[in-house]
């Protein structure tokens, strides 16, 4: 019996987490009105915050000439946790929402959003590499900083683009039953990229606050919201909890 429970808590927190890298949630995408674009814009809050957060954390370690290396276990989990995401929405975009969008509209022409989100990923990888490290020195700090620095640039970029395009092009041409079957594929992508959830399910729902978090959080059960993440999971995540909205 008991094992069922957890198997079957366990699948839920999976199917949320894979819900949560889509560009819209299944009751956001059952309704009417600007659906998909109102998702993806959730989605990217959640993308752009972390950006910000790490750039004055560093100026902040930076202007004091010293390393805030009580907290650089949490920053790293939540750079970590970033860059995850960054690849796992980027990856449901490539391989899913964008060929829905060329499928939908013959002749469109996504090559621009395709290489930015090439020319992002090498920077977050490098961050990535620069930021697990056990003692980290001003210098590395300053090369992550220029590095948060060029990938903010290159995404705001990015996401007002891709933000106008799903708006204006896509998201017309979708009925609510494609919305809804392309909400089901990405979930299933999202499963196989948000590990560890102790971390990544924390670091999607404290990014966003007020009725942002509450859009964002509709479609989980109310026991892994409340409870779950909140209490069980602390202990795992709250390192990361000077840089978040928890
Ligand atoms: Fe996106
Ligand atoms: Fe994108």
């Amino acid at each position: 019996m008991k094992i069922s429970r957890r198997k079957m808590l366990s699948q839920s927190v999976y199917l949320t987490i894979g819900s949560l890298f889509l560009p819209f949630s299944t009751s956001i995408a059952s309704g009417k009105g600007k659906h998909l674009s109102k998702g993806l814009d959730l989605i990217h809050k959640v993308l752009s915050r972390p950006l910000d957060v790490g750039l004055s954390h560093i100026d902040k370690c930076l202007s004091l000439n010293k390393i805030d290396i009580q907290n650089h276990d949490g920053f790293k989990d939540y750079i970590n946790s970033l860059v995850t995401v960054f690849f796992g929405h980027h990856h449901g975009e490539d391989e899913i929402l964008f060929p829905t969008f060329e499928d939908k509209i013959k002749n469109s022409d996504l090559s621009k959003l395709k290489k930015q989100h090439k020319e992002l990923h090498p920077l977050t990888e490098q961050i990535k590499n620069r930021i697990n490290v056990k003692n980290p020195t001003l210098g590395e700090y300053r090369e992550i900083r220029s590095l948060l620095k060029e990938t903010k640039n290159l995404w705001v970029k990015h996401r007002n683009e891709e933000e106008e395009t799903v708006e204006l092009n896509l998201e017309p041409t979708l009925s609510s039953k494609e919305q809804l079957e392309l909400n089901e594929k990405l979930s299933k992508h999202g499963q196989s990229i948000s590990e560890p959830a102790t971390l990544i399910l924390p670091f999607l729902i404290y990014n966003l606050e007020g009725n942002d978090r509450h859009e964002f959080t509709s479609d989980m059960p109310w026991i892994l919201k409340n409870f779950i993440v909140p209490t069980i999971w602390k202990s795992k995540w709250e390192k990361m909890k000077p840089f978040l909205l928890a």
